[in-house]
């Protein structure tokens, strides 16, 4: 540990109760409608899901089938309609409000008027963590491996770079649940499994509970301990599929016959639902 990470370290709320006791989120019976001129439409229904302290879960289904907004209820920026929402044992707004929850959105959104180094240290900035950002900014940046770019601005980067900035800043506080949705999509493939490996260092290290949405089921499996299926719209979950493969991961797993049957029973669970929508409409 370096000399300042503990004097840098963001204090914690103390009425966050162990997420050990609690579950890192614990979602039940949540539906969402959204309100439509047309009428109201109905993204999530009966969606129950269970993030154990320390997991790494993925989220896979059709576009559409609601996987934003259940990371946004996860992330409180939206209100449950129906059904429960806890993070890390309190509701979702509290556990942000604690900085305790971090968001890596399907885009980057970073303010291009800012440099990498201020757009990192904005969060630790509004929490009123001023005096530590800069040494904390620096850490972050090398954890994500942009130590180099601290002063460029956003425009000046790559896709890739721009999703290991936006990381960053997501881990400013040092969140115990980690909710990202779909953080690689915009990216190539060897930028992609850079960044899979970074993420995989990153989760051992800092003992993270994640929640991953993905479209990828090689990632999926390869990144998880638990790989939960949406259905199609209205989002429901229709597997939840344990992948028990041995860590630390790498490429070589991909050619095992384990690999092979998880990564097949996902798009089993996937494929399955397509078929009974087709059935339905
Ligand atoms: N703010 C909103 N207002 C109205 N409808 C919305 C809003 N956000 C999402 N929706 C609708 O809710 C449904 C679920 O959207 P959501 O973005 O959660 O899906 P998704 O699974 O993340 O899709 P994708 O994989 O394409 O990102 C979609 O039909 C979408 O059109
Ligand atoms: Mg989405």
């Amino acid at each position: 540990m370096t000399p300042f990470a503990r004097s840098a370290r963001p204090a914690r709320a103390p009425h966050l109760p162990a997420a050990e006791s609690a579950g890192a989120l614990v979602i039940g019976g949540l539906a969402h409608r959204y309100a439509l001129p047309g009428g109201a439409l109905l993204a999530l229904d009966g969606v129950e899901l269970l993030v154990r302290p320390g997991e790494f879960v993925s989220l896979v289904g059709p576009s559409g089938c609601g996987k934003s907004t259940l990371l946004r209820l996860a992330a409180g920026l939206l209100r449950p309609q129906q059904g429960s929402v806890q993070a890390l044992g309190v509701p979702p707004t509290t556990a942000a409000a604690a900085h305790a929850i971090g968001l890596v959105t399907q885009q980057p959104g970073l303010l291009p008027w800012r440099s990498v180094a201020a757009n990192v240290a904005l969060p630790l900035q509004l929490s009123g963590a001023r005096r530590e950002s800069a040494a904390r900014v620096g850490e972050l940046l090398a954890r994500v491996g942009m130590s180099g770019f601290a002063s460029a601005y956003p425009q000046q980067l790559s896709g890739g770079m721009l999703q290991r900035v936006t990381l960053a800043r997501a881990l400013a506080h040092r969140p115990r649940l980690l909710l990202m949705d779909e953080p690689f999509g915009a990216l190539d493939e060897l930028a992609r499994e850079e960044l899979r490996r970074e993420l995989l260092r990153l989760w051992e290290r800092e003992h993270v509970s994640v929640l991953f949405v993905t479209h990828a089921v090689r990632e999926a499996v390869l990144l998880s301990d638990r790989v939960v299926v949406l259905s199609a719209r209205p989002g429901r979950v229709v597997a939840d599929i344990a992948i028990d493969l041995p860590r630390p991961r790498d490429d070589t797993l991909e050619a095992t016959p384990a690999f092979a049957q998880l990564a097949a029973a996902v798009r089993a669970a996937l494929a399955s639902n397509a078929d009974r929508m087709e059935a339905a409409s």
